[in-house]
């Protein structure tokens, strides 16, 4: 079979590396993949919002399989085109995404099934959402209801910034039409996680927890940015708490949206903060999410096709479980001088050759182009160095001694992944 992968991040290039192992492929075709990807695809430079021009494509090229990484093109439906098109494609439908691009849609749900979240109130006025924080108390959280590329939630630990922040968003437009509509929510203290199940619109197969780094600097100092590294499993969730999730979150969500009249296929990412020992869900993501499913994957040990194929046919009730080598895999995210706001590019990347050999090491690229045998960045986060290791002291002793061995001009990354986990376990 042919596949192809949309997209060309840290997440792509782990997809493609893992689809790269399943036996029934024949070749993999990435739009528009990465430097690394490259070294394992066949990339096409086209638009990922072109979609006549990626089922054209498609046709021509008779792909089997279309995976979907990023979500804005979830987000205008390129799943019900494709399907219309009658090729196959892993990832919801427009009206499934909506789960990730209406924080409001999703509020909805969850407050209609009992599905457990922070309280919220939703407002469509200004004047409104202003009125109501007069009678609140910090910390509370004010949220553009669309998609704002992880800058649309904000933490309000002092009055006077809500004031500022709910002017930018709802008169001011600082993210267009995704700040016109807001959500005033609790503050919920405690650890956060995420949680990604594979669906096939009635049955969940949940992957391993894990946990993201969104802020830039060490002990979650700094601006959030698209996530600095991730490492899976996490030990602040236990088996008995994992099937809490499965039933009462992740399941209650497909049910619930089948009710609604969705049928939802592909990845729900639940976003979870763990709360006195009780997980809510802070919000959904209707793909993998980046850098989670670099580790995740890493350490996956099943051929992923067969997965994603009977979430595409409806038939993964029939399947095994997912199956995980034993132990704990690790990804820091490294990136590019300035990043998140004007990451330079352009720096050619030393040292990736002394890793291609290492068993327990990958090296994931995002932000790289390849010219002739040399890799330069050509984005903010550039590459994602994951490691597994018996341990998460071994792991991440690897994983800082693989990044050790490469250079480039800026390079930026955080010390501190999984330091959490080593202070819990
Ligand atoms: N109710 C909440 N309580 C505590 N922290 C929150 C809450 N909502 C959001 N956050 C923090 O803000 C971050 C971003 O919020 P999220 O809803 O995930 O928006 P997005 O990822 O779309 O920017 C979360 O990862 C979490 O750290
Ligand atoms: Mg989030």
């Amino acid at each position: 079979m042919k596949v192809l992968v949309i997209g060309g991040g840290g997440r792509e290039h782990a997809l493609v590396w893992k689809l790269s192992q399943s036996k029934n492929i024949d070749s993999i075709f990435c739009i528009p993949g990465n430097g690394g990807i490259s070294d394992m695809a066949d990339c096409v430079e086209m638009d990922i919002h072109n979609i006549e021009g990626l089922t054209g494509f498609s046709k021509k090229e008779g792909i089997g399989l279309v995976i979907v990484g990023p979500e804005s093109p979830l987000a205008t439906g390129i799943v019900d085109v494709f399907e219309k098109e009658g090729i196959p494609i892993f990832g919801p439908r427009k009206n499934g995404a909506l789960i990730e691009t209406s924080k409001i849609f999703a509020k909805e749900l969850m407050d209609k099934y009992k599905i457990p979240t922070a309280s919220f109130k939703t407002f469509y006025k200004y004047d409104d959402a202003q009125a109501y924080l007069n009678t609140i108390q910090p910390p509370f959280v004010i949220k553009a209801d669309g998609l704002c590329a992880g800058k649309g939630a904000y933490v309000i630990q002092e009055r006077q910034d809500s004031e500022h922040v709910l002017k930018e968003l709802m008169v001011n437009l600082i993210h267009g039409d995704a700040g016109r509509r807001v959500i005033i929510e609790n503050f919920l203290p405690g650890v956060e996680a995420s949680y990604l199940v594979f669906t096939d619109g009635k049955t969940v197969m949940p992957m391993l927890p894990s946990q993201d780094h969104k802020p830039l600097l060490d002990n979650d100092k700094g601006p959030n940015t698209g996530g600095m590294g991730a490492y899976t499993p996490i030990p602040f969730i236990n088996e008995s708490m994992e099937k809490e999730i499965d039933t009462h979150i992740m399941s209650t969500t497909i049910n619930a949206m089948n009710d609604q009249g969705i049928v939802y296929k592909g990845v729900l990412y639940g976003g979870l903060m763990i709360t006195e020992g009780k997980p809510y869900v802070i919000e959904f993501n209707a793909r993998l999410g980046d850098p989670e499913t670099q580790p995740i994957f890493f350490i996956m040990e099943n051929d992923i096709l067969p997965v994603l194929l009977a979430c595409v046919e409806g038939t993964l009730n029939d399947k095994e479980g997912m199956k995980w080598k034993s132990g704990v895999s690790v990804c820091v995210v490294v990136a590019s001088k300035g990043y998140p706001d004007k990451p330079e590019k352009g720096k050619v990347i030393k040292g990736l050759e002394n890793l291609k050999n290492e068993k327990d090491i990958m090296v994931f690229h995002a932000g790289t182009k390849k010219i002739g045998n040399d890799y330069y960045t050509s984005g903010g986060r550039v590459l994602g160095v994951t490691a597994m290791g018996k341990t998460y002291g071994d792991a991440i002793r690897k994983v800082y001694e693989a990044v050790s061995c490469i250079e480039f001009e800026g390079m930026y990354y955080r010390k501190d992944i999984g330091k959490k986990a080593l202070d819990t376990a």
